[in-house]
């Protein structure tokens, strides 16, 4: 098999995945084997020195349907498209139709009778993406964060990061591994994705925030919840810091005591394991959830998210081709 055969290659027919099966929306109901296959893929496109994925969507349309604002997410899925060769269809909600009221599910019907194969929906209404879904004939949705639903391409990437971090390359096998979102869970699309994949994966999940931004609910995911995040960080491998969501309803009460009891500073950074890696999803908040010296530091993981985002997000448009036989 060359090369290029085998980035194509996939282990799994699109019946064995679930109701939606073309489409990614969640990391829950996503199967592990093809949790595994997308961040495979992803490492294999990493090292794809001789360029061979360059052309393989060739005259080819990705729309991407952006209702909100976002600086890496559609960057990244903007670079993912062109490098496989590509055309990118933009929109964004100020400027379009939908300014004057027209349904996303009209919006998406429009974008894929001008031609458009792969769909990137940006919502801020959980749920979006699946009603984008399903009024896509033929397209492949790709969720790309839905209110505080999910953001599956984020969670890959953070996982594929925490992997290469900790060793776990092979497999993605996170036994053993114990690893925490702090802050704004509940109205994190990032921390949901990132609990619940990390869980299929074999880790142990914790949420850590007091209890209006992370409630026992949360539990729900798989994950425990915890207030006292200087009690949780010396037991964990990896960290998630979230921004406080402020435009989906965050409430950090008096943000003075919030940033005493939960900003990742360096002192509390010195609390880790040696081996332990911080992430951050961004956009990143200095002095609020993170110490700038600590997002500044190596031990901060952030710019190598916003780098994995390119071919994790360029698995994800491989995986649509490879369904819809682009
Ligand atoms: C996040 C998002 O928009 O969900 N950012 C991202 O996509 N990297 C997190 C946030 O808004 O805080």
């Amino acid at each position: 098999m060359r090369p290029a055969e085998a980035l194509h290659s996939r282990s799994m027919t699109p019946d064995q995945v679930g109701d939606e099966p073309r489409h990614i929306l969640d990391l829950r109901t996503t199967p592990v084997d093809r949790l595994r296959a997308l961040l495979a893929q992803t490492r294999r496109i990493e090292t794809d020195a001789a360029g061979e994925l360059a052309g393989v969507l060739a005259g080819r349309f990705v729309a991407n349907l952006f209702f909100e604002p976002s600086t890496r997410t559609r960057l990244s899925f903007t670079a993912a498209a062109r490098r496989l060769g590509a055309e990118v269809l933009d929109l964004m909600g100020e400027g379009s139709s939908v300014s004057k009221g027209e349904t996303l599910a009209d919006t998406v019907r429009t974008v894929e009778a001008i031609g458009a194969e792969v769909i990137v929906v940006r919502h801020s209404a959980s749920g979006s993406a699946a009603v984008a879904a399903r009024a896509a004939a033929a397209a492949v949705v790709i969720n790309a964060g839905d209110g505080a639903h999910e953001h599956p391409t984020q969670g890959l990437l953070d996982t594929y990061v925490i992997a290469e971090a900790l060793g776990r390359l092979d497999g993605f096998d996170l036994t053993g591994l114990r690893l925490g979102v702090v802050g704004d869970v509940a109205h994190s699309r990032v921390a949901r994705s990132d609990l619940v994949v990390w869980r299929a994966l074999g880790a142990e999940t914790v949420a850590i925030g007091p209890a209006g931004l992370a409630p026992a609910s949360l539990e729900a995911l798989g994950c425990a919840v915890e207030a006292d995040l200087d009690e949780a960080l010396p037991t964990l491998d990896a960290v998630q810091m979230l921004r406080v969501q402020r435009e989906r309803g965050a409430d950090t009460g008096a943000l003075r005591e919030y940033t005493d009891r939960y900003r990742l500073d360096e002192a509390r950074l010195g609390t880790m394991r040696s081996t332990a890696v911080v992430l951050h999803p961004g956009p990143m908040n200095r002095g609020v959830e993170i110490e700038s010296t600590v997002a500044d530091s190596p031990r901060c993981l952030a710019e190598r998210q916003v780098r994995a985002g390119v071919p994790v997000r360029m698995a994800a448009m491989l995986d649509a081709a490879a369904v819809n036989r682009l």
